[in-house]
């Protein structure tokens, strides 16, 4: 049984599936596909969640499934039950769940016993895919080709090792400006696929200025509320604001993953600047997620839709 827990248990082939695919059911909303009638899918948060939340209910609705939202504090994953009990019990119940949660070793151990199938929607370590629905955007705009140079600044995290995991299939280099690398991030430095493809340029105005493509998150991520003080102070010279935008060049884009705190990663002009994109890549949050449930639980179905439907970009 397939899963979307690390990008790299992926292949090329099956991203570039389920971006067609996203674009054609994207494009034919008039074609009423329903590849999840008659299935089920569990939405299990441990962390708040708009985007992602709302996006998979309702693409899960609008593929004729059926959709139960379970919260941590009902549920208790390893604190009211073993991993193993709500595995085996959900398994008797749904075709698939949906996890955002705080450890990924948990989301890996829940697969073992899972006849489910169990799709990563955010966890400390990942967030394939909200990467998924960014790539998704910048083929939209025409801006997804070889040798893009994308600029991640601010503090490193989950969505720069999805954007690092999906930088091994295709031929983007990335540059981090950040105060420091975190150790978790040093492996990806020697790594030999990524040779010539990641820097660390500590100079936010340098990165910015060789950018296609400048990435914005949150400095404080859900969980960190407590160290909040200390990481304004440390990403503080990493802010995206009017200032430092004015550096990248003209035909660069922004992308935020969002929630965004405007005065802190980014500011309100650059925020609207970039909106139209960032807003877009939040929409194909729907999109690309619709695409992904649909190859996961019914890719003969959905490769036959593809086939009638597929779209130029
Ligand atoms: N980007 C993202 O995952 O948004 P939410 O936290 O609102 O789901």
């Amino acid at each position: 049984m397939k899963h979307l827990i690390d990008l790299t248990e992926w292949t090329k082939p099956e991203l570039e599936k389920v971006f067609n695919y996203a674009l054609a059911m994207k494009a034919h909303p008039e074609a009423d596909f329903k590849p999840l009638k008659g299935k089920s899918v569990a939405l299990y948060f441990e962390k708040p969640s708009l985007r992602t939340r709302v996006s998979f209910d309702i693409g899960i609705q609008e593929l004729g499934g059926n959709t139960t939202v379970v919260e941590q504090f009902m549920a208790g994953i390893g604190t009211r039950e073993s991993v193993h009990d709500v595995a085996h019990t959900l398994n008797g119940f749904v075709d698939a769940m949906v996890c955002r949660m705080f450890n990924h070793t948990v989301l890996h151990e829940l697969r073992q016993w899972s006849d489910m199938t169990i799709i990563n929607a955010l966890t400390d370590f990942s967030h394939p895919c909200q990467i998924m629905a960014d790539v998704l955007t910048l083929k939209e705009l025409g801006l997804w080709k070889e040798g893009l140079v994308m600029t991640w600044v601010g503090d490193p995290n989950n969505v720069l090792q999805s954007w690092l995991e999906m930088a091994l299939f295709y031929p983007i280099t990335i540059n981090i400006s950040s105060p420091d690398i975190p150790t978790e991030f040093e492996s990806w430095f020697q790594n030999p696929a990524m040779k010539d493809r990641i820097f660390w340029i500590h100079d936010p105005k340098e990165a910015v200025s060789v950018a296609d493509m400048v990435y914005v998150d949150t400095w404080i991520s859900m969980g960190q509320e407590a160290e909040a003080e200390a990481r304004l102070e440390k990403y503080k010279d990493y802010s995206v604001n009017k200032e430092l935008s004015g550096f990248m060049p003209e035909h660069a884009v922004m992308l935020h993953c969002l929630p965004a705190k405007r005065g802190q990663e980014v500011d309100e002009y650059t925020m609207e600047k970039f909106k139209s994109v960032i807003f877009r890549e939040s929409e194909n949050r729907l999109h690309v997620q619709k695409a992904i449930m649909a190859y996961l639980l019914s890719p003969v179905e959905t490769e036959a839709f593809y086939q009638e439907h597929a779209v130029k970009y």
